[in-house]
């Protein structure tokens, strides 16, 4: 491929540490939303999310993601009958104890009301492999990582916009291709209600480890320990 000038913003010390404050700030209000209020959001809001996520880096640029944008109330209803048949044999019966008790401080459960009362879902495909113009498969690399990352920026853009989000894994999730009619190569990645949260919203009291328990530095005649 040719090569072109990069872009690059230069900024100065004191403007790069108030902008990652600011941002810091802005991203400590990101809460996991289980309870979405029915009103509508901007289409051009979610489309610009999707496009913001789509910029993420990818392994060898294979950008080895779909969204699917899902707003009629018919096709949410259908995703959340299959979502709430998987989640109730899971809960009643497939679920280990072990599981079942790290749910708990969530208090969720088979019931998936938000999957029809927030305005709009995005569904997360990955693709495992691509697929040629004279169809054959093509190898794609990092896809997890990728997809991963494009997610954590779709989640960000869509918080920075003022909407809030449900990170949702119904599990197992293949119910989604079959029902929103995507192949054999799209996986079902993640399933992200977006809206407004119901008014009186609650969220678990939950915290965020410590900077020092996440990050260690390593300098100069020092070891991480
Ligand atoms: C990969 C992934 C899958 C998740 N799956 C679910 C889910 O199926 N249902 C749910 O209620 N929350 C789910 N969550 C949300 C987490 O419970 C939530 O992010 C965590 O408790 C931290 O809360 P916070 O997002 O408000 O900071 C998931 C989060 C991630 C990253």
């Amino acid at each position: 491929v040719p090569f072109e000038p990069l872009k690059f913003t230069r900024r100065t010390h004191e403007e790069s540490i108030e902008r990652a404050r600011q941002f810091l700030e802005g991203v400590r209000e990101r809460r996991t939303v289980r309870e979405f209020s029915t009103e509508s959001v901007p289409a051009e809001v979610l489309e610009t999310a999707i496009a913001a996520a789509a910029t993420a880096p990818s392994g060898a640029n294979q950008q080895p993601w779909r969204f699917v944008l899902v707003t009629d109330p018919a096709v949410k209803r259908r995703i959340r009958e299959a979502a709430e048949r998987e989640e109730r044999e899971n809960y009643e019966h497939r679920f280990p104890e072990e599981w079942l008790r790290a749910l708990e401080p969530f208090g969720t459960d088979w019931r998936k009301e938000f999957l029809e009362a927030a305005p709009a879902l995005i569904v997360v495909f990955a693709l495992d492999h691509g697929v040629d113009a004279d169809g054959s498969k093509r190898k794609h690399y990092y896809v997890q990582e990728s997809v991963g990352i494009a997610c954590g920026m779709l989640l960000t853009a869509l918080h920075w916009s003022g909407l809030a989000t449900l990170t949702h894994t119904p599990s197992p999730m293949g119910f989604l291709r079959t029902l929103l009619g995507r192949p054999a190569n799209e996986r079902p990645f993640l399933l992200i209600p977006v809206g407004y949260p119901a008014e009186g919203c609650q969220v678990p009291v939950i915290g965020k480890k410590s900077f020092g328990e996440v990050c260690l530095k390593v300098t100069e005649e020092e070891k991480a320990t």
